[in-house]
């Protein structure tokens, strides 16, 4: 063999080591397990598709994001629903949909236009359907943290703070 073949051989072999090592590398980032999206709901398909007849009617994501998405309208920093059963009850919930004023339950930092309207108007099922579905959106453990921060900084406008309740 010529010294310039001896060359080229030795150079084809370390590009097929060098892509076998990279390729085995690949592999192994894509089998360490994705954790998956940390938010599910525990309601029944009445309820969803009963409170979600309002979410769409009053256009509740124009405000809150809701499975992660938002409307390209949305503007308001208020905290996303994604989770909410976690931090709320849904005794909670219905009252605060039931109040004729909700930052009476709730204090708001934001201008009146973009503050949580009032849903008293809707009938006691509507209330109920639409507190259940809330109240059954919930957040995994392990991102119960992050949600909670996310939170706290939507409502207070302030870095977060473990240990204060809202
Ligand atoms: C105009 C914007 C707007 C709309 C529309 C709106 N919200 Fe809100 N919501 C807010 C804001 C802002 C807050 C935080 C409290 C405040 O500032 O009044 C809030 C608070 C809440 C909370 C309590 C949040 C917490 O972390 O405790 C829930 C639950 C909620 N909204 C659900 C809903 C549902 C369900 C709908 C639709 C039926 C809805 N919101 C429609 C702006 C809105």
């Amino acid at each position: 063999m010529r010294k310039g073949e001896k060359l080229i051989i030795g150079l084809m072999v370390l590009s097929v080591v060098g892509l076998v090592v990279v390729k085995l590398k690949q592999s192994a980032k894509e089998t360490t397990e994705d954790p998956g999206i940390p938010f599910f709901s525990t309601a029944s398909e009445d309820v969803t598709k009963q409170a979600g007849k309002t979410i769409r009617a009053f256009n509740c994501r124009d405000c809150h994001s809701l499975w992660a998405t938002k409307t390209f309208t949305q503007a308001v920093p208020a905290p996303a629903l994604d989770g909410m059963g976690s931090f709320r009850s849904e005794e909670w919930l219905y009252n605060y949909f039931s109040a004729e004023n909700p930052q009476e339950i709730l204090p708001s930092r934001l201008k009146p236009q973009y503050r949580m309207p009032s849903y008293a108007s809707l009938t006691e099922q509507e209330r109920r359907d639409l507190a259940a579905y809330i109240g059954s959106l919930k957040v995994e453990d392990w991102y119960r943290e992050q949600a909670a921060k996310a939170r706290y900084e939507k409502l207070t406008g302030k870095e977060y703070d473990k240990d204060a309740r809202i």
